[in-house]
This record gives structure tokens, sequence and C-alpha cells, in this order.
């Protein structure tokens, strides 16, 4: 799977963890920064990571901020894009199984490193259960044209 992934100053370290693991699970993956330790704007590289997934040119994408709150707010005004906050397992699994999500949301101020290597392994490879589940993406699908259409 080919994996855009992108942090600020305060995902950095962890961005670096999860790129070392994305490689050991034998993954491609585009960096989109930030690459030093100097204090940067999230939405700067949110906005290249989602573009790149909403685009389809990355087939799933990470990102990491300090809460990953503010990650998550930017990349969920892309068009198809579902990213979920996850900052513990069981919402990394559902998160997969009923909201295909296709960008995971870290806060790399809030989990530590073993535990969010574990969130990115539990997210790649747990699958869409799809069933009652996509009746309900495609409910998601139409908000998301009908608002487009308005503006
Ligand atoms: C940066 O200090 C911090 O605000 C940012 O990493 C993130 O937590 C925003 O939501």
């Amino acid at each position: 799977m080919l994996i855009a992934i992108g942090s600020d100053h305060a995902g950095l370290e962890m961005k670096t963890e999860i790129i070392s693991l994305l490689k050991q699970l034998g993954h491609e993956y585009i960096d989109y920064g930030t690459d030093s330790p100097q204090s940067v704007d999230y939405p700067d590289f949110g906005e290249k990571v989602a573009d790149a997934v909403s685009t389809a040119n990355a087939d799933r994408g990470i990102l990491i901020c300090g809460t990953g709150i503010g990650m998550s707010i930017v990349a969920n005004k892309f068009p198809n894009i579902r990213a979920s906050l996850c900052n513990e397992l069981f919402s990394a699994k559902m998160s997969r199984l009923h909201n295909d999500a296709n960008i995971l949301v870290l806060g790399g101020r809030i989990v530590g490193k073993d535990l969010a290597k574990e969130i990115v392994c539990t997210w790649m490879t747990t699958p869409f259960e799809k069933g009652r589940h996509l009746k309900r993406l495609e409910k998601i699908s139409l908000i998301e044209e009908k608002k487009t259409k308005k503006s």
C-alpha cells in the first residue's frame, strides 16, 4: 500500500517511528514533512496528505500533530476523506471496520510510541466490514455532494 504521511513539529518524532514501521511492514510511503523540530502550522501538512489521498495519489494517509485534533479537522475538509483520530486501539479497529477510514490521525503528545505502532498495525490490517456500513458511508457522500453544490 502507498501511504501519504505528514506531521507538524509536535508529531515529528512519532512520524519518524511510524515510517520505520511502514518500511518493516513492506509499505511504500510519501513523506510530506515536516522535517525539522521548528514550529510549523499543522494545516500546511494536513492539506498535503489529505489532498494526496483525496485525489487517489496515495491509498491511505497518516497524520500526526500534538493532539491529532487539528489534523483531523483539516483532513475532513477534503472530499472522499474519512479521517479518524485514534489514540487507542479500539477506535483504530472500529474506524476501519465500520467507517472505512482512509486517514489515521494520531496525537503525538498523547500516545506513546509503542502504542502508536500498535495502533498503526491494527489500522493497516483491519478490513472494512461493508454490509450495513456501506449505506452509511453513501449517506456521508451524499451530504458531501449536497454541501459542495451549494457553495
Ligand atoms: C501545536 O502546538 C499544536 O497545536 C498542534 O500540534 C495540534 O495539537 C493541533 O491540533
